[in-house]
C-alpha cells in the first residue's frame, strides 16, 4: 500500500521471514531499540529472554511461526519505521494493566502495540503511514474494535520521542481514535472500529 503524506511517499509491507533483515537493519541502526528491546514489550515472551540477543531470537522465532503482526514503513528501499497490532492474545502485555483492567468492559478485537520511526526520519509522517498501513491491514482482517494507548501530548510540555512508544494522542486522534479512559497520567485509551473491507 502507497501512503502520500505531506512530505515522502512510503510503501508499507508485513514483518515476514522475507523482509526480517529490512526490520533487524532498522533496529541494529537504532542501537536495538531502547537497548536491545526488539519491540518484544507487547508479546507474550516480554523481556523473560533478558538480553538484546535473546531478545532478538524470540522474535524471530515469533516471526517465522507467523505470530507476529507489524507493518513495516519503507522510503524506497530502506526500512523507516514500523506499527505493531495484533489481537489481546498476541499482545497482552500492555503497561499499566492493573488502571486497564479496573474499568475494562470488553476487550478490543486488536491491539496498537509499539510504534517506531528510525532516528534521521521523525516529523516526517512515517508513524501516521505505519498506523493508517496497521489499520488497512486490520481492515483486510475483518476489521472490529481497535485500541490503541497513546500519550497525551497536549497541556504538556515537548517530550522527546523516545516517551511515544506507543504513539502521540494527536495522531490517533487524526486517525479517528476517541478517548475511552485514562490509565496513567498521561496515557489513554483510545478506541475506534474499523470496517471490514469489503
Ligand atoms: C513517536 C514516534 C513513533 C513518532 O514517529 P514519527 O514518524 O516522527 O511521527 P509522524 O511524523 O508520523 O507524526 C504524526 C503526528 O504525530 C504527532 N507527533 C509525532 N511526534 C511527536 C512528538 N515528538 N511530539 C508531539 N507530537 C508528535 C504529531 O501530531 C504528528 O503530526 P504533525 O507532524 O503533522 O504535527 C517517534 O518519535 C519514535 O519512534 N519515537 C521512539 C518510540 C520508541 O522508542 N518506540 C519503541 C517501540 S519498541
Amino acid at each position: 500500500m502507497a501512503t502520500q503524506t505531506k512530505r515522502t511517499a512510503y510503501t508499507t509491507r508485513a514483518l515476514t521471514t522475507d523482509t526480517w533483515g529490512d526490520f533487524a537493519a532498522l533496529v541494529e541502526a537504532n542501537n536495538g531499540v531502547w537497548g536491545g528491546c526488539w519491540c518484544m514489550g507487547f508479546h507474550p515472551e516480554g523481556f523473560t529472554g533478558g538480553t538484546a540477543e535473546a531478545n532478538r531470537a524470540n522474535k524471530l522465532a515469533l516471526v517465522r511461526r507467523g505470530e507476529v503482526h507489524q507493518v513495516l514503513v519503507y522510503d524506497g528501499d530502506e526500512c523507516v519505521g514500523w506499527c505493531q497490532y495484533g489481537t489481546p492474545v498476541d499482545l497482552p502485555n500492555i503497561q499499566n494493566h492493573k488502571a486497564y483492567d479496573k474499568d475494562l468492559e470488553t476487550l478490543p478485537d486488536w491491539r496498537i502495540g509499539c510504534i517506531f520511526t528510525g532516528k534521521g526520519h521523525r516529523r516526517a509522517g512515517v508513524a501516521r503511514a505505519a498506523v493508517v498501513g496497521a489499520l488497512g491491514a486490520i481492515a483486510e482482517a475483518g476489521g472490529g474494535l481497535v485500541e490503541a494507548y497513546p500519550e497525551q501530548v497536549e497541556d504538556r510540555k515537548p517530550q522527546q520521542g523516545a516517551y511515544f512508544h506507543t504513539g502521540p494522542e494527536s495522531l490517533f486522534e487524526e486517525l479517528g481514535f476517541e478517548r475511552d479512559r485514562r490509565i496513567a497520567k498521561w496515557r489513554w485509551v483510545m478506541r475506534r472500529r474499523v470496517e471490514p473491507t469489503a
